[in-house]
């Protein structure tokens, strides 16, 4: 009888649909009996081998927070989160504070964090509020006995987060959180390799900036935990979640989401759109409209990783502007560097650098190097002043013996600036200055500021500890956090590497672009490869390493999309590809693309064919000069777009949805895209096409300016 009973119990309670289920064993795959031990319902499905349902996953009663000591406040509302059982996850909280803030009309942030002991929380700046917003557009409403919010649309009442899917889950280092959405159209969680619109189908986003060719499935060089999503009435709205920490954001099909993050707080912006622009607005109204570029940034650059001396590099200068290419900006990659050690150059292969560059400026170009994050620490006693003055000032990451970490990357062994140090800052800025009077270079490219290192972790390994080894590791690439990068308990002056890897290449923008300012008294120029939400206050990225493929081409598209929408503009991706040969077409419609990324760029690495224009035949190189002027002709209105977007938050490139929300067949066009609200860009992304069909939505189109080239 009793028996009955019970089975009749975990029958119901066990009976969520599989796409419904929420993973009760994230951190490793159990049996039944493990699995019912932790309190959690076990039924294998067929596809559970790591991609599809989970096997083991919370039964609705699993013991939850319980909210108390609710109360009103003058932001908003707060309350006491308890829980009175442990869940698995080692030092979990078992109270919490909950702060509610109804900052703007449009705009709500919740944020869940320990009542006792302050916990890392990112550093950045973000609006402060004096008092909550009255009216607002969104209610919450939470649940006490088992906790969980709720935010809808006062209007109609629309869900757009619900936690009441799953449990949630607060330990030092893992807190889980799981949301029904409204629709299965969300699109950020970047840097992926994606399409526009995230697939659902149990899919896992890793968030841990990391240097790697671009493919799918991987976490890449950024980390922006934001998305936009369309409600069930094709409303948009936006979901930030303010977490640094490394991440992984799991999609099924329910729909649902969840957040999977190893430390600091939950802090959650809610962003109530309801138009897609609004969103973004909104979403930048917390991280910062982005900087505006000298108008030089957006002609034509042309880089390669090979220019070995000066007199390669002038050369691919002559050739381009012979070739009647209009050349804006030149660029040096580490050739340049004596020992690829930063704020030096090659005596003999540059060593008329400071002439060539004038010479660049009198042609009335500009001229942009690479600096690198990782300083040669293994030169000679007092022939490396930089490195040496860095150690006196102590600016280096540290690991546990309180000595500056040893890496390995271009110079050979390295150590890491700590640009969370405010005087790694002035340190940059005098090594800039220093260098700058002898090579007056115009903007500076930060490059492997993940920060990539050609060893894991350090020349001595990591120590075993609890930041190496967490209870749960993300699904990051090499899976675990030290690989390819430095270790995660490393020191930084105001927190472990573990809470700052993924803004290591902010920090690093942060102080270029202030240098820069400081030096040229002029808008500055800066790119990263790293990126973190508010980077595009300071500098723009290119996607890095992409390959020469067709298939690479495309994906460029929704990256220079969706990074628009992270508030960084001026983006690119390398013209033809960076690994590997680029065939004459390929690189003809890469530069007919890139003509229309708001940072155009053709950069190649060392061992691969050249591919500057001038080293194909007259047929691409008339398609490809086409295509530039093109580009040319429309500069003005590229350079009110970025006015626009820094001083109210726009997007310079956007997806059609963003102007034409209300036509669901935009939704996820992503071979297409806008500039402004004006101009369709309909490129060729295929092989062997010499035609293309696009999608137009209602209205009036005009006849394009043609960049077209006949192949035949
Ligand atoms: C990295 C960069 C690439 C550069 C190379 C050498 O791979 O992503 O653009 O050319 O390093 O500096």
């Amino acid at each position: 009888m009793i028996w009955t009973v019970c089975r009749g119990e975990n029958a119901s309670k066990c009976s969520a649909a599989p796409n419904n289920r929420f993973d009760c064993a994230p951190e490793k795959v159990l049996n039944k009996k493990e699995c019912e031990a932790r309190g959690c319902c076990y039924i294998p499905v067929d596809d559970s081998l790591g991609s599809g349902p989970p096997a083991c996953f919370f039964p609705p009663d699993y013991p939850n927070y319980k909210m108390t000591d609710f109360t009103e406040t003058k932001y908003g509302c707060t309350g006491t989160l308890t829980r009175t059982k442990h869940t698995f996850m080692p030092n979990d909280l078992m109270k919490l504070h909950m702060d509610v803030l109804f900052e703007t009309e449009y705009r709500l942030r919740i944020i869940i964090k320990d009542t006792t002991e302050k916990r890392y929380e990112v550093p950045i700046e973000t609006p402060k509020i004096n008092q909550k917003a009255d009216p607002v557009q969104y209610d919450v409403q939470f649940t006490s006995e088992s906790f969980g919010f709720r935010v809808s649309r006062k209007c109609n009442g629309n869900v757009l987060v619900d936690t009441n899917a799953a449990p949630i889950i607060f330990a030092d280092q893992f807190i889980q959180m799981s949301t029904s959405l409204p629709s299965s159209y969300i699109y950020g969680l970047g840097e992926h390799l994606t399409s526009i619109n995230l697939d659902l189908n149990w899919k896992k986003l890793t968030f841990w900036n990391r240097d790697l060719i671009p493919r799918e499935d991987a976490n890449l060089y950024g980390s922006h935990p934001v998305y936009l999503g369309f409600d069930k009435d094709g409303s948009a709205y936006g979901v930030f979640l303010l977490n640094s920490n490394a991440m992984d954001v799991i999609l099924q099909p329910a729909p649902a989401l969840t957040w999977r993050t190893i430390g600091g707080i939950v802090d959650m912006y809610i962003f109530l759109g309801p138009d897609p622009k609004t969103v973004i607005k909104q979403y930048q109204e917390v991280i910062g409209f982005p900087f505006l570029p000298p108008y030089w940034a957006f002609g034509f650059h042309l880089c390669r990783w090979g220019y070995n001396s000066s007199a390669m590099t002038r050369e691919a200068v002559e050739k381009t502007r012979a070739a009647g290419i209009p050349l804006e900006v030149q660029w040096n990659d580490i050739d340049y560097m004596d020992a690829y050690r930063d704020f030096t150059y090659d005596h003999e292969r540059f060593g008329d650098f400071p002439e060539m560059v004038k010479e660049f400026h009198k042609k009335d170009m500009k001229y942009v190097l690479i600096m690198e994050p990782a300083i040669g620490n293994s030169s000679p006693p007092g022939s490396y002043p930089p490195y040496e003055e860095g150690l006196q000032k102590g600016i280096y990451v540290t690991n546990e013996t309180g000595q500056p970490l040893v890496g390995k990357v271009w110079p050979g062994y390295t150590v890491f600036v700590d640009f969370t140090n405010p005087e790694a800052h002035k340190w940059w800025h005098d090594m800039f200055k220093a260098f700058h009077e002898k090579v007056p270079f115009d903007g500076a490219w930060i490059d492997m500021n993940e920060p990539a290192n050609n060893v894991h972790g350090s020349l001595d390994g990591c120590p075993d500890n609890s930041l190496e080894n967490p209870p749960y590791v993300p699904d990051v690439v090499g899976k675990v956090l030290r690989d390819t990068t430095i270790c995660a308990s490393s020191f930084q002056n105001i927190s472990s590497h573990y809470n700052l890897h993924n803004m290591y290449g902010l920090f690093e923008a942060i102080a270029t672009h202030n240098a820069l300012v400081k030096i040229r008294n002029k808008r500055p120029f800066v790119i990263s490869r790293s990126n973190f939400p508010t980077l595009g206050r300071y500098a723009g990225h290119w996607t890095g390493d992409v390959e020469s493929t067709w298939e690479q081409l495309y994906y460029t598209i929704p990256a220079i999309i969706l990074c628009n929408m992270y508030g960084i503009p001026l983006v690119g991706a390398d013209l033809c590809g960076f690994v590997g040969d680029a065939s004459e077409e390929l690189c003809i419609r890469w530069s007919q693309v890139g003509a229309f990324y708001p940072f155009m760029r053709n950069h190649n690495t060392k061992d691969a064919k050249s591919q500057e224009p001038y080293a194909f035949s007259k047929h691409a190189v008339d398609a490809i000069r086409k295509a530039t002027l093109a580009r040319y002709m429309l500069l003005p209105f590229m350079y009110t777009l970025f006015y626009k977007a820094h001083t109210s938050g726009e997007t310079v490139v956007r997806a059609l949805f963003m102007e034409f929300p209300q036509d669901q067949n935009t939704w996820t066009v992503d071979r297409q895209f806008m500039w402004g609200e004006a101009l369709l860009i309909t490129p060729v992304v295929e092989q062997g096409k010499t035609a293309v069909t696009g999608y137009f939505p209602a209205g009036m189109w005009y006849s394009p300016i043609g960049v077209s080239y006949n192949f035949k």
